[in-house]
């Protein structure tokens, strides 16, 4: 009887351990960067249609100023949570991971570092 109880709280001890971490906790411990991280989601979801010669050229996203300035004018952020205030992006396209999101967001809180 003794063991199983103490069985099943080394169980449950083991599960709790593997919770997600919180993504604050995850921003703090593993900051975001342009380079490593920022540009990848851009390139993979965003610069077909942002850059010259793309559907939406007037807002390119191919290098670190003009996505940190897109995001500094407040629209960027929320384009891709698909809040009210911007258009929804990626334009026609599923909306980013929450992964994806959080790396975003990350990046902002941290100051735009660029490496
Ligand atoms: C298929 C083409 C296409 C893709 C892919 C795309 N966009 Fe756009 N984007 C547009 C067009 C067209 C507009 C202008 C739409 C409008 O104002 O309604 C726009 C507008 C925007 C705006 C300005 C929104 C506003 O309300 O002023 C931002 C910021 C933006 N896109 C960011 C992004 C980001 C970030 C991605 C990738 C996650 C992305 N876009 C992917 C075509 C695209």
């Amino acid at each position: 009887m003794f063991v199983a109880a103490f069985g099943l709280a080394l169980v449950s001890a083991c599960k709790k351990s593997k919770e997600p971490v919180p993504t604050t906790e995850t921003c703090d411990t593993n900051p975001k960067n342009y380079n490593t991280h920022v540009k990848p989601i851009m390139t993979d979801f965003c610069t077909v249609c942002h850059k010259p010669g793309g559907a939406y050229s007037s807002l390119p996203l191919t290098t670190y100023t003009e996505v940190k300035n897109a995001t500094e004018n407040g629209k960027l952020l929320p384009s891709i949570k698909h809040q009210s205030s911007a258009a929804a992006m990626p334009q026609g396209g599923n909306k980013l991971s929450d992964a994806n999101i959080a790396i975003i967001d990350c990046w902002v809180s941290k100051g735009y570092p660029e490496n």
